[in-house]
C-alpha cells in the first residue's frame, strides 16, 4: 500500500507537515514551505496586480465579501489581488490542499466575518472614518503605510498584514517587528487611530 501511494510534491508536503511537530512547521515562512514556484514563476508569468510574476494559482470559489453599516470601503465584487492567490490555497476548494487545518481554510461564506479586503484605502476613506491613518503616515515599520502595507492599487489585501516570505513574523507569518508570543495591537495601530 505504501508503495502505491502517489508522491507528488504535495503528498510528501502533506506527509511531512503530519510528521514533524507544529511547532517545527509552524515556524517555516511559505518561500520555505513552498519554495517561490509556490507562487512565483520567472517565466512565462500571468499578471496580478500586486503579485510580481505570478504563478497563475487562483481560486475557484464565489465569494461573500464583507460588508458592515459603519465600513465604508468600496469593496470589490470578489477577493481581488495577492488574496486570489492566497485563497486559490486556503479556500477549501483546492483539493491539493484539503489536509490543511481547517481553521486555516475560508470557505464561500467566511470573508464575512473576518478583517475585510479588497478594497482601496486612501485618504478620502481616512478621512471619512476619522480614525484611520492617512495612508501618507509612517506605517512604523519602515516607510509608509502606501509603501509598506497596500498593494499597488492601494487596496488592503491578505498581505497588509501578513508576510509569506522569510521576513514574517512567528507563526502568522505577520508583517512587521516582532510582536512577541502573541501579535499585539501594534499590528492594528499601523492604521488605525484606536
Ligand atoms: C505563498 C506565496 C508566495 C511564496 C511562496 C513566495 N512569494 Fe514572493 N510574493 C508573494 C506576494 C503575495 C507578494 C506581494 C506582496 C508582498 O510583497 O509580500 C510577493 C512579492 C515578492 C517580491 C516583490 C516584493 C518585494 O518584497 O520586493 C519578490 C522579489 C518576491 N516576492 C520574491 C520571492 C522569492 C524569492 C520567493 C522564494 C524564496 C518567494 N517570493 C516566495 C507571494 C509569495
Ligand atoms: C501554495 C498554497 C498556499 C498559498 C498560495 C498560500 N498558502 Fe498559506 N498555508 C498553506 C498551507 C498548506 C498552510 C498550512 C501549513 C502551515 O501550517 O504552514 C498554510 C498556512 C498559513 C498560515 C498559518 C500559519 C500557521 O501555521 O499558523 C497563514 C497565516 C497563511 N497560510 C497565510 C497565507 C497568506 C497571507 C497567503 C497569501 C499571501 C497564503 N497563505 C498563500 C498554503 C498556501
Ligand atoms: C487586518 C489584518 C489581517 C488581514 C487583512 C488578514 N489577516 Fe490573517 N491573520 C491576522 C492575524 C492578526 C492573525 C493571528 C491569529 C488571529 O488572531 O486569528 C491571522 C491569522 C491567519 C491565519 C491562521 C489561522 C488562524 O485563524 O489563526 C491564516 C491562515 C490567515 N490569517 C490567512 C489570511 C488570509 C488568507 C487573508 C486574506 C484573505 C488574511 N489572513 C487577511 C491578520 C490579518
Ligand atoms: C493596512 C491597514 C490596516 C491594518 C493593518 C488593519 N486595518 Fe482594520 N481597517 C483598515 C481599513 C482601511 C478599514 C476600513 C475602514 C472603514 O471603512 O470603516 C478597516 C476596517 C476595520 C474595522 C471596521 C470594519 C467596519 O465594519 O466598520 C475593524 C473593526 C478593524 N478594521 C479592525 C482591525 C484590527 C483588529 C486590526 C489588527 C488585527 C486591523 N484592523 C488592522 C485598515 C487596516
Amino acid at each position: 500500500m505504501f508503495m502505491k501511494m502517489n508522491f507528488t510534491k504535495v503528498g510528501i508536503l502533506a506527509l511531512l507537515v503530519g510528521i514533524l511537530t507544529p511547532t517545527v512547521v509552524m515556524a517555516l515562512a511559505h518561500s520555505d514551505l513552498f519554495t517561490c514556484d509556490g507562487c512565483h514563476t520567472p517565466h512565462n508569468a500571468d499578471t496580478l496586480p500586486g503579485v510580481p510574476l505570478w504563478n497563475g494559482l487562483d481560486t475557484t470559489v464565489t465569494f461573500t465579501m464583507y460588508s458592515s453599516k459603519s465600513f465604508q470601503g468600496a469593496i470589490d465584487g470578489q477577493p481581488s489581488g495577492d488574496s486570489k492567490l492566497c485563497l486559490g490555497c486556503h479556500d477549501g476548494a483546492n483539493p491539493d490542499y484539503s489536509w490543511m487545518n481547517p481553521d486555516f481554510l475560508f470557505e464561500a461564506n467566511e470573508l464575512v466575518n473576518s478583517h475585510p479586503i479588497s478594497f482601496i484605502y486612501d485618504s478620502a476613506l481616512a478621512t471619512l472614518d476619522g480614525a484611520l491613518k492617512d495612508p501618507s503616515e509612517a506605517s512604523s515599520i519602515g516607510a509608509t503605510i502606501l509603501e509598506d502595507l497596500l498593494d499597488r492599487e492601494s487596496k488592503v489585501q491578505c498581505s497588509s498584514c501578513h508576510d509569506v516570505h522569510t521576513s514574517g513574523v512567528g507563526d502568522n507569518l505577520l508583517r512587521g517587528y516582532d510582536y512577541g508570543l502573541q501579535y499585539g495591537s501594534e499590528l492594528c495601530r499601523m492604521c488605525h487611530i484606536k
